[in-house]
């Protein structure tokens, strides 16, 4: 984390768990154990049945809420689809774009994340964009150049002003949900080199300023370590995120003095 520079965001990813009648009891439970998060804003991001409930429940507790997906056009014959203005309209504030999860099982790509970054920037709410690379491409060695392609493809044609509102979260695939962290040091010098493709693209000063988060089995046993990683500027957490003492032990290591 640099707090000088950049906010610290810590975010759940509930996935595809948790049911809308769920979330007030969790709400509850969290404002129970939860520490008053001073030094970094914290998120839920929710499946779409659920974020009436979470934008209601976790109001009191200054927890913002975010999508898990959203489509790429405004509006329109896209039959089971959600609007970036509607969920602008709830009150949303955040949006996960292109989770590996999605490019893996619903055919998302470079080319549709880059889209949906557009759409989600121009109804004004915050992408957290997800990169990572497989376990074939870290032993392969192509590591660096993988999340390279992957960052300057979902950002092509995102203006300087619009780059303020992105948030990245690095998320090697081979750790998401397996109980596999990456090590705080592998963590961190992808997390570094994605601030070194934005600097590229955006400057200096741009590149200081933009949040990248590390996910994948991030959990309150492993949080303060990766989180005292210089690059590394919050979590996107989704085991963790589902029990309340857990998630709140994360928001605890961010808010180390
Ligand atoms: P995990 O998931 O914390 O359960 O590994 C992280 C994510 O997919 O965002």
């Amino acid at each position: 984390m640099n707090r000088k520079y950049r906010k610290t965001i810590i975010a759940g990813n509930w996935k595809m768990n948790m049911l809308p009648s769920q979330v007030k009891p969790f709400a509850d439970e969290l404002k129970a154990v939860s520490p008053r998060a001073k030094w970094c804003e914290t998120v839920i991001c929710a499946p779409f049945v659920d974020l009436p409930a979470a934008i209601k429940a976790f109001k009191e507790l200054r927890i913002s809420v975010g999508a898990e997906n959203l489509n790429e056009n405004e509006k329109g014959a896209y039959t089971g689809e959600v609007a970036a203005n509607m969920l602008v309209d709830l009150g949303v504030k955040y949006v996960i774009i292109g989770h590996s999860e999605r490019r893996q099982y619903y055919g998302e790509t470079d080319f549709s994340v880059n889209k949906k970054v557009h759409a989600a920037l121009e109804a004004g709410l915050q992408p957290i964009v997800c990169v990572g690379e497989s376990l074939e491409e870290r032993e392969m060695g192509i590591t660096l150049e993988r999340i390279n392609l992957q960052v300057k493809a979902a950002l092509s044609g995102v203006s300087a002003e619009k780059m303020r509102r992105v948030v990245i979260a690095y998320e090697p695939i081979w750790a998401i949900g397996t109980g596999r962290t990456a090590t705080a040091e592998q963590a961190g010098e992808v997390c570094g080199a994605i601030r070194g493709v934005i600097r590229d693209l955006y400057g200096a000063r741009i590149a200081r300023a933009v949040t990248i988060q590390y996910g994948g089995s991030m959990n309150d046993k492993n949080a303060a370590e990766l989180l005292a990683q210089p690059d590394i500027d919050g979590g996107l957490i989704g085991g963790a995120s589902l029990v309340p003492a857990k998630f709140a032990a994360i928001i605890a290591a961010a808010n180390q003095e």
